[in-house]
């Protein structure tokens, strides 16, 4: 397994909506491997496969929280929300694209989702809790959403401004 490269925003390939996957094969398993293996070493819950500059319809996630408890991997191949509930939940959302910066985004408090797994068979599961919240902002990854679109104008630039001076000074060490 190999880290990938996560890009951080503002970046257009992370704007860009991604492209349906259309079979499993060995390449897309060692993907699913490598965004697997970034997300934990981050750390992060879930990581979106356009967020190591790959604009393919794949996410990953695991929100289970407890130090003690068993790990739950899951990948998740074309994505998609069959259903939202009416009731809402409001969440204080990061992402890896955006370090150390969070902000309240409400969103359906649970969802039906419909995926194919790494076998290539369909996978549908109701969502609910930190699992809801984090489903959606993956797939939001794959249409080119970022969390900060829910924000006002003023916060989402704010947010965008301190990204760009981080990503100056990446690219100063870097040299
Ligand atoms: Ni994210």
């Amino acid at each position: 397994m190999t880290r990938r490269t996560i890009l951080l925003h503002p970046d257009p390939r992370l704007k860009a909506k991604a492209d349906p996957i259309g079979s499993v094969d060995t390449e897309l398993r060692r993907l699913a491997d490598d965004m697997l293996e970034t997300m934990y070493d981050a750390p992060g819950i879930g990581l979106a496969a356009p967020q190591v500059g790959i604009l393919q319809r794949m996410l990953v996630m695991d929100c289970v929280k407890e130090e003690d408890a068993a790990p739950q991997p899951m990948v998740l191949i074309n994505p998609e929300i069959l259903e939202v509930s009416e009731e809402r939940s409001v969440y204080d959302e990061g992402c890896l694209s955006i370090p150390d910066q969070y902000a309240e985004v409400e969103r359906p408090a649970e969802v039906t989702v419909q995926w194919m797994d790494l076998d290539g068979k369909t996978q549908k599961e109701r969502f609910d809790g930190l699992w809801a919240t984090c489903v959606q902002h993956e797939i939001d990854h794959l249409d080119g959403k970022l969390f900060i679109d829910y924000l006002k104008p003023l916060k989402r630039q704010m947010i965008t401004r301190k990204m760009q001076k981080l990503k100056r000074e990446r690219a100063r060490e870097a040299k």
